[in-house]
């Protein structure tokens, strides 16, 4: 051992590769190889059911035709187009988000990935308001690169960037949820969290805030839905106080929901979209920012000096377009037509099961509460992170060794279900009854 390492062994497990994301020591990590709609397959050929659209991404399910074809056809026509000139592929694109965005939002910035599109976001708001800071949800998650961590209210996501950097800039507030608050209904619920935020936007000072930026229902913080009323309060909070809406649809977004966007169930018109994953149901990478008139005009009157190589990669953008048509010709449809089914299954499951407290979401994304069913106490402290003992960590291994893939929630006290939205009725009734196997086996 004169240089330092361990002499090698030939049964070591080698300790090079890929290092894999939101991963820990002890999991056992599978090698995919093979996806055909809602099923994916590993190495030695065994299937699951992708109950989760790998990251809530995958949207269109795997290896949809329409979507290879047309990014075979762009790489094949032109594969890369600096992103400071234009190509069809991203024109069009574009054209087709305006048409279906919320009300006044025409022009999109393309970016990478999900954290950078927040972090473009907040800074044209920033730039057009002339203000510093950003409110942000404390149960939120809005990406882990170092800015787009700073605004994530996600405990452990944001520990791990600021153990070692400051970060600035963003204020968080209480989420419209039972825990944070006591009112009764949902209408309660509704105006208490919004006079908690009128609460905050006053303390902080109206003249310091950009924006406010949410996840219109929230995505791996526990797939909440607003209770009625809140966005509206929001939104004329924002109006009152001139501060900008930002609607975070990276997971809420293209069908996922049910609507083109999340917040289109809402009734109020955001000031900024930011968008990633489902826009090409990730079959190449691609995230954008969608924005209003007004700030489309002034970013074109004052010209952008940063961007990315790869935002608005044509073959991304190609995908894109080839996904939206999915996503038109039957995918909303299907999310439509099947989320009753995915809703009434997941309740009739929480009441059979005592460890299962809540189920809650819309369209294709749900999240599976669990507590001690002796204490009624979450296994984890929502507000401190993933730590100690938690039997729900058991219940996501043991459903994926019975071929079910479900994700994990941060905090990681539920599971989130978000099936491809291709997903058929036999599929979702599959899904549902392993997790109930699961979950019998893990609490009984
Ligand atoms: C709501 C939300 N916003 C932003 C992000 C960050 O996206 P990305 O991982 O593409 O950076 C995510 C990722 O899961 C997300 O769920």
């Amino acid at each position: 051992m004169a240089d330092g390492h361990p002499p090698a062994s030939p049964d070591a497990t080698p300790r090079s590769g890929p290092l894999p994301h939101w991963s820990d020591p002890d999991d056992d990590v599978p090698t995919l190889v093979r996806g055909e709609g809602v099923r994916v397959y590993d190495d030695e050929d065994t299937e699951y059911l992708d109950f989760a659209s790998q990251l809530y991404c995958v949207n269109a399910g795997h290896s949809d035709e329409r979507i290879v074809e047309a990014m075979t056809e762009q790489a094949s026509a032109i594969p890369y187009v600096s992103s400071s000139k234009h190509n069809d592929a991203r024109s069009e694109l574009a054209g087709r988000l305006a048409e279906v965005a919320p009300d006044g939002l025409s022009d999109v910035y393309f970016a990478v990935s999900g954290s950078e599109a927040n972090e473009a976001a907040v800074q044209f708001a920033r730039a057009q308001q002339d203000a510093p800071k950003v409110l942000t949800r404390w149960r939120s998650y809005h990406g882990g690169t170092y800015g787009a961590a700073a605004l994530t209210g996600d405990p452990s996501t944001r520990a791990t960037v600021e153990r070692y950097a400051a970060t600035s800039g963003s204020t968080k507030f209480l989420p419209p949820i039972p825990r944070a608050f006591d009112g009764a209904t949902g209408e309660e619920l509704a105006e208490q969290a919004a006079d908690h935020l009128e609460f905050v936007i006053r303390n902080e000072g109206p003249d310091s805030i950009a924006a406010i930026l949410t996840e219109p229902v929230g995505g791996t913080s526990g797939a909440f839905p607003a209770p009625p009323g809140y966005f509206e309060r929001v939104r004329d909070l924002c109006d009152e106080y001139d501060i900008l809406l930002i609607s975070d649809e990276v997971i809420a977004g293209f069908g996922r929901c049910g609507d083109w966007f999340g917040i289109q169930r809402e009734d109020v018109e955001p000031d900024i979209v930011t968008f990633a994953k489902g826009v090409t149901s990730a079959y190449a990478p691609l995230a954008g920012v969608l924005v209003n008139a007004e700030l489309g005009e002034s970013l074109r009157e004052e010209g952008i000096d940063v961007g990315q190589t790869f935002a608005g990669h044509p073959v991304a953008c190609a995908a894109g377009v080839a996904a939206m048509d999915a996503y038109d010709e039957d995918l909303l449809d299907n999310v439509r037509n099947l989320a009753p089914t995915l809703e009434s299954e997941l309740r009739e499951m929480a009441d059979a099961r005592d460890a299962v407290t809540d189920v809650r979401g819309r369209g294709f994304l749900w999240a599976v509460e669990f507590a001690d069913p002796d204490s009624g106490e979450t296994f984890v402290d929502p507000w401190a992170g993933d730590e100690g003992e938690n039997p729900v960590v058991e219940v996501v291994e043991a459903a994926a060794e019975k071929g079910v893939l479900v994700g994990g929630g941060r905090p990681n006290f539920q599971t989130i279900v978000a099936p491809p939205l291709c997903a058929t009725e036999d599929d979702i009734r599959e899904g549902v009854r392993v997790l109930n196997e699961v979950i019998g086996e893990v609490f009984d």
